[in-house]
């Protein structure tokens, strides 16, 4: 029997230069789209794939993370108060139980890898997700679900994976893929960004993983062998060909938003707020409008 994955980790220790300033003093995962921060879409969809302990892995500057979990009496009496029903319900919804959530702090962002490293203790001897809340999914059924369902039949080590053109794949990890069975692909080689005409195909990794313990083993090795950023990709790749283990592509089924690039958070925000029924209308009616004056001046 396959040990079910009921532990994630969110690195979010990152510095968020992209979005300097704002990130000066707003973390990246607090960022609204529509009304609510990054950092509960992932949440949510950790939920939905049956995730019981989250794990934040976190930095200096990231208090309003921290707070944004945190249970808020006085804002609840005062919506219960004026009657507010709904709202205190999105507000409900947004607390964490008591010991649901752990923070650990990464001291030195060292990259991805090291980030994820960090939260070895955490985690003990059992499979886990990560999930990096800026990569955003709007999928039927959220991803992770998708990815946790998928897992409970082959075991290993996880990727999302989905397509990227050829000219983009200098920025993803790139999967060499061994056999193609569809939705699900078997992986015999991983490349973190490799040069535009050296891919191996155009099967790009992104910020969903299921991931086993032995992962952490790599880590260590990895944490002090080499020096700059320790990639998770290079852990992941160490685990492929095992017996016992192997590494996995996932086509999601979904639509991904890279929310940490400001051209992707501003497409989100737009499908986002298109996807809502209190908002589709007016901004429907006003991208219309824009589009409009956009034409009759070319
Ligand atoms: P990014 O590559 O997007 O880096 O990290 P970043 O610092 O968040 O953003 P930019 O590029 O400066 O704008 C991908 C994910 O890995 C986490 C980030 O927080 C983000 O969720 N990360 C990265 C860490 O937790 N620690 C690190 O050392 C590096």
């Amino acid at each position: 029997m396959r040990k079910k994955v009921t532990k994630a980790i969110f690195p979010v220790a990152g510095m968020g230069t992209r979005f300097l300033p704002a990130t000066k003093s707003v973390p990246k995962e607090i960022m609204t789209l529509v009304d609510r921060p990054l950092v509960q879409y992932a949440i949510d969809e950790a939920r939905a794939a049956g995730i019981k302990e989250f794990i934040f892995v976190t930095s200096r500057g990231k208090g309003a993370l921290e707070d944004y979990f945190d249970h808020a009496p006085q804002l609840e009496q005062e919506l219960r108060k004026k009657g507010k029903d709904e709202l205190l319900e999105i507000l409900k919804n947004t607390n964490m139980d008591s010991g649901e959530i752990a923070y650990i702090r990464q001291h030195r962002a060292l990259g991805l890898g090291h980030a994820v490293w960090c939260a070895r203790r955490l985690v003990h001897n059992e499979p886990f997700a990560v999930i990096l809340p800026d990569d955003v999914i709007a999928a039927e059924k959220p991803c992770l679900q998708q990815m946790v369902e998928a897992y409970e039949e082959t075991g290993g080590n996880m990727v999302a994976a989905m397509e990227v053109p050829p000219e983009k794949t200098n920025s993803y990890g790139i999967l060499d893929v061994q056999e193609d069975m569809g939705a699900m692909v078997s992986v015999k080689g991983m490349v973190e960004k490799p040069d535009a005409g050296s891919s191996p195909s155009n099967l790009a990794v992104i910020g969903r993983y299921i991931l086993s313990p032995n992962i952490f083993r790599n880590l260590n090795k990895l944490k002090s062998g080499a020096g700059g950023e320790i990639q998770l990709t290079d852990a992941i790749a160490q685990e492929i060909g095992k017996e016992d283990s192997g590494v996995y592509g996932y086509r999601f089924r979904g639509q991904r938003f890279d929310c940490g690039s400001k051209a992707g958070f501003l497409q989100a925000t737009v499908a986002f707020g298109l996807a809502r029924d209190d908002l589709k209308d007016d901004l429907g009616a006003y991208l219309d409008e824009v589009m409009a004056v956009r034409k009759a001046a070319e």
